[in-house]
This record gives structure tokens, sequence and C-alpha cells, in this order.
């Protein structure tokens, strides 16, 4: 029984040191900095800085590998995050988007943030700064609804699709950061 015991922790030792071997690729794909959401619709600063603490590690082409990216099973359980993540949204590639995703993926950020789900309850856990509290998701809902209207879209936008060249400020700005 006790042989027996020693010879599966053994190949299970075993198997952890072979699949070391597998490292994902850690390169992030070329991008063009002007497509990226944050040039493109100038968020206010503390938006931004949300953003990219919270979620440009799944939803971009920014990606930052931690050292325990390097040891697997783990970095495979984190490579398919951000594989997933950057799938269904990809804030590098915002400008390439049509209006009617980027609609549809304003209002998904607002939803995802505003009932919790993003982001990921496994990537706050070790990342303390993505944290967000109510006001932070908050301050994110806002700017992604009125992000929304200001593409002629969103709620209340019906009667008055914004033109490019108006000027709509948020006047949630104004709180503290
Ligand atoms: C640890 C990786 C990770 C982080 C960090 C993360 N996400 Fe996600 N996100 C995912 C994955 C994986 C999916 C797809 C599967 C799912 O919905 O659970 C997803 C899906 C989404 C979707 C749905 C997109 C669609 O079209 O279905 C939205 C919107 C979204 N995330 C927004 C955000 C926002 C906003 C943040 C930051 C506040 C964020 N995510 C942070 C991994 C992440």
């Amino acid at each position: 029984m006790k042989k027996r015991l020693k010879t599966v922790l053994l190949a299970l030792l075993g198997v952890l040191v072979v699949i070391q071997f597998f490292q994902i690729d850690k390169t992030n794909p070329p991008y063009d900095p002007a497509q990226d959401i944050i040039a493109q619709l100038q968020p206010p600063q503390r938006v931004a800085e949300l953003l990219k603490n919270a979620c440009y590690d799944c939803h971009s082409y920014e990606t930052k590998y931690p050292w325990y990216t390097y040891i697997q099973p783990v970095g495979w359980w984190i490579e398919n995050h951000i594989e997933e993540g950057s799938k269904h949204l990809n804030f590098s590639i915002w400008g390439t988007y049509t209006p009617k995703r980027k609609d549809r993926k304003l209002e998904e950020i607002a939803e995802e943030v505003k009932e919790g789900h993003m982001p990921l309850a496994s990537y706050t856990w070790v990342h303390s700064e993505a944290r967000l509290t109510d006001e932070q998701r908050q301050s994110i809902v806002t700017w992604a609804e009125e992000a929304r209207r200001r593409l002629g879209y969103g709620p209340a936008a019906g009667e008055e699709p914004l033109s490019g060249d108006e000027k709509e400020e948020s006047h949630e700005d104004e709180e503290g950061h």
C-alpha cells in the first residue's frame, strides 16, 4: 500500500516536472496604439487608469505576465483567460470594431462591471490593485453609458443622436479620485 502511494506521488512529480517544458507564449502581438479604446474614446483619467489596472491584462495586447505564469499548469489556466477575454473584447483593437459592435461592447462593459462579474474574481484575488470599490465600478459604468450615448445609442439617446463634434462632458468627474 505504502509502496503504491510512493509510486503514484513520484509519477505525479514526474508529470509536474515534464509540463514545465511546455511554457506559454508571453509575447504580445503588435498593435496600433491609435486604435486603443483610451486613445479613441478619451475617458476621464481615473476611468482610463481603472481599465488599465483591472482589465488590460486580459482584454488587450498589453498583457503583463507575472512570474507564476512560468509555472504550469497555472500558466495554461491564465493563458486561457487571456485568450478568451481578448477574443470577446480587445481594447487594443477598439478602433477596428463596427459602431454596432462598439455599442454592444460598451453595454456589456457597464453590465459586467455593475454586476461585479468583471474583473474575474480569480484575478482580483492576486491583483489587489484591480479590486474595485463601488464608487470605482460606478465611474466605469457611468463612463460606458455616456460613451454609448455619444455613439448615438444607449439609454435616452433616442431623440438626440449626437454628432461627432458635439462635446459632452461627464458630470460624474467632479467627485474626487
Ligand atoms: C483575468 C482575466 C480578466 C480580467 C482581468 C477581466 N476580464 Fe473581462 N473577461 C474575461 C474572460 C475570460 C471573458 C469571457 C468569458 C466570460 O464571460 O466569463 C471576459 C468577458 C468580458 C466581457 C463580455 C464580452 C462579451 O462580448 O461577451 C466584458 C464586457 C468584460 N469581460 C469586461 C471586462 C472589464 C471591463 C474588465 C475590467 C474592469 C475585465 N473584463 C477584466 C477575462 C477577464
